[in-house]
C-alpha cells in the first residue's frame, strides 16, 4: 500500500508519499481499500500539530474517506469482504489502504457513490445535530448561515431546507452566494459587501422584515458573530459550530437576555461518542434524505490522491465551494 506519511507535524509540506507494508486487521478492525477521501478542517490543523488529538507519530493524516472492505478483523460480524464503506476515523484516509475500527464504518446503500460518502458523515453529522437536535429548528422558520457555500454550511442549507426552514445564506463572494441560491437559500448575503462594521446588521434586519433570524448557524467566529447574534429573533438560537476565521469571539451577555436568545454550543465529535444511539438514527435519517435526493453534497472538485498538497493549498486559499475530494 502506499500513503501519505506524516513523520514531522510541521505542516503539509514535510508529508511524503511513501510504499508501506499492507496491514492484516486486528480484532474489531477492517481493512479499507481507499476509493475517495475528503478533506476537513481538522485534516489541515493534525498535520501542524495544531489539532486536538495528536496521534502518535509517524501517522497518515485523512479524517473521512471511503472504500471497500478488503478484509475483516475478529469479531467483525456487521461488515463483509467486497461491501461499500464510508468512515471518519480521524486519521489514514490519504492512502490507497487503510485499517480502520469496524464501529466506526457506516456500510453504503446501493447508489451511495464513494466520492459523496467520502464528504458526506462530518457535514452533514454536524449540520443536522446543529440545526435539528440542538436549534430544534422548526417549519416557517428563518436560519442566517454563515459560511455558506463551505462543508458544514452547504450540508446546513439543504438540511434547512428539508426541515421546512426559509434560508438566508452569507458568504464571502458572489459566486459562492450564487452556488448558495442554486442550493436552496431564500435569500443571499454577500458580507464582502455588507461587511460586519459596515452593513450586515442592516441587511440582516432588512432580509427578516425587522424580526431578525430566529437561528443563525456560525462555523465562521471573528468579526462577523457579534453583528449576527446582536440580529437574532426574540427567542432565538445562536449555534457556536466552528471559527474558521480564525479569533474566538466573545459576546456581551446582555444580549442574550435583552433577546431571551440562547447560545448553543455544536460539537459533533463529543455528541457522537457520549450519544451513540441518537447518532446513528440522525445517520439513518441522512441516508434515506440522500436516496430520495433531500441532501447531496457538493463536489467543488475531485484531485488524484498524488495531489493532496495542491488540495490543502486550495482549501487554504478559502475558496473552496463545498468539499474538496481526492480519489483512488
Ligand atoms: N462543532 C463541530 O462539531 C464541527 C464539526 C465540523 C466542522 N466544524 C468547524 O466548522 C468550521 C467550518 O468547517 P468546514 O468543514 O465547513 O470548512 P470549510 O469548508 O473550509 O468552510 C469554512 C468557511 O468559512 C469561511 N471563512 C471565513 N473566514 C475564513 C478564513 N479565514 N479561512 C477559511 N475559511 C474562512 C469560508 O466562507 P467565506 O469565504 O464565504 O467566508 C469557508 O467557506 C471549522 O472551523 C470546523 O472546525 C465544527
Amino acid at each position: 500500500m502506499q500513503a501519505w506519511l506524516c513523520e514531522n507535524p510541521v505542516g503539509v509540506d514535510a508529508l511524503t508519499w511513501k510504499e508501506l507494508p499492507t496491514p492484516e486487521p486486528q480484532a474489531g478492525q477492517v481493512r479499507i481499500a481507499i476509493k475517495a477521501a475528503s478533506l476537513n478542517f481538522p485534516d489541515l490543523l493534525i498535520v501542524q500539530n495544531k489539532y486536538q488529538m495528536k496521534p502518535p507519530l509517524p501517522f497518515v493524516p485523512g479524517s473521512e474517506y471511503a472504500g471497500v472492505v478488503e478484509a475483516v478483523g475478529e469479531g467483525v460480524t456487521h461488515l463483509k469482504v467486497g461491501q461499500n464503506v464510508a468512515c471518519l476515523s480521524g486519521t489514514g484516509g490519504f492512502g490507497t489502504h487503510t485499517l480502520a475500527p469496524a464501529a466506526l464504518c457506516f456500510p453504503l446503500p446501493d447508489g451511495f457513490g464513494h466520492v459523496d460518502a467520502a464528504a458526506f458523515i462530518m457535514i452533514y453529522a454536524t449540520s443536522y445535530h446543529a440545526l435539528i437536535d440542538r436549534a430544534a429548528l422548526k417549519a416557517g422558520e428563518t436560519v442566517l448561515i454563515l459560511g455558506a457555500a463551505g462543508g458544514v454550511g452547504t450540508a446546513a442549507i439543504q438540511i434547512a431546507k428539508a426541515a421546512g426552514a426559509r434560508v438566508i445564506a452569507a458568504a464571502s463572494t458572489e459566486e459562492k452566494c450564487a452556488l448558495c441560491k442554486a442550493e436552496g437559500a431564500a435569500e443571499v448575503i454577500n458580507y464582502s459587501v455588507h461587511t460586519p462594521t459596515g452593513g450586515l446588521r442592516d441587511e440582516i434586519k432588512r432580509q427578516t422584515g425587522g424580526k431578525g433570524p430566529d437561528v443563525i448557524y456560525d462555523p465562521v467566529g471573528g468579526d462577523f458573530a457579534e453583528p449576527a447574534f446582536r440580529s437574532i429573533a426574540w427567542r432565538g438560537r445562536y449555534l457556536v459550530v466552528g471559527f474558521a476565521s480564525g479569533p474566538i469571539p466573545s459576546l456581551p451577555l446582555n444580549l442574550a437576555l435583552l433577546k431571551g436568545a440562547s447560545i448553543v454550543g455544536v460539537f459533533w465529535g463529543d455528541y457522537a461518542r457520549r450519544e451513540p444511539k441518537a447518532n446513528a438514527a440522525d445517520m439513518a435519517t441522512l441516508a434515506q434524505w440522500y436516496a430520495t435526493g433531500k441532501v447531496k453534497p457538493v463536489i467543488d472538485r475531485t484531485l488524484p490522491m498524488s495531489e493532496l498538497k495542491t488540495a490543502y493549498a486550495v482549501m487554504g486559499s478559502r475558496s473552496v465551494k463545498g468539499k474538496l475530494v481526492l480519489v483512488n
